[in-house]
């Protein structure tokens, strides 16, 4: 899974973003039975960007949208939205 703006990689946080950002995620983990879905993703995004989620089947894009908008709870991890 990917954020088309930047890095999905852990510990990969834009320093000059990170005040500014209207969305942040700092660590995101969700398993489901054992099946790690999200693993310690971080990444923000800057007000009025246009960005976007790919990546294959069951790569946890749908998962991801379910935590930001609080269906699912993370085990783990932070979501700031200003
Ligand atoms: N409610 C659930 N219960 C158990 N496992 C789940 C659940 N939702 C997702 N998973 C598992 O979590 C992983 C990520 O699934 P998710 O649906 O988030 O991927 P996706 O990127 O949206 O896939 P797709 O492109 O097929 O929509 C997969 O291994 C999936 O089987
Ligand atoms: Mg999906």
């Amino acid at each position: 899974m990917s954020i088309a703006h930047g890095s999905a990689d852990a510990g990969a946080r834009p320093e000059h973003l990170a005040a500014s950002a209207l969305l942040s995620l700092e660590g995101i983990s969700l398993s489901f039975d054992g099946v790690r879905a999200i693993h310690d993703l971080s990444f923000d995004v800057a007000q009025g960007a246009i960005c976007s989620l790919i990546g294959p089947n069951g790569a946890g894009k749908s998962s991801l949208l379910n935590v930001i908008n609080g269906v699912y709870a993370p085990e783990r991890g932070t979501i700031r939205f200003a």
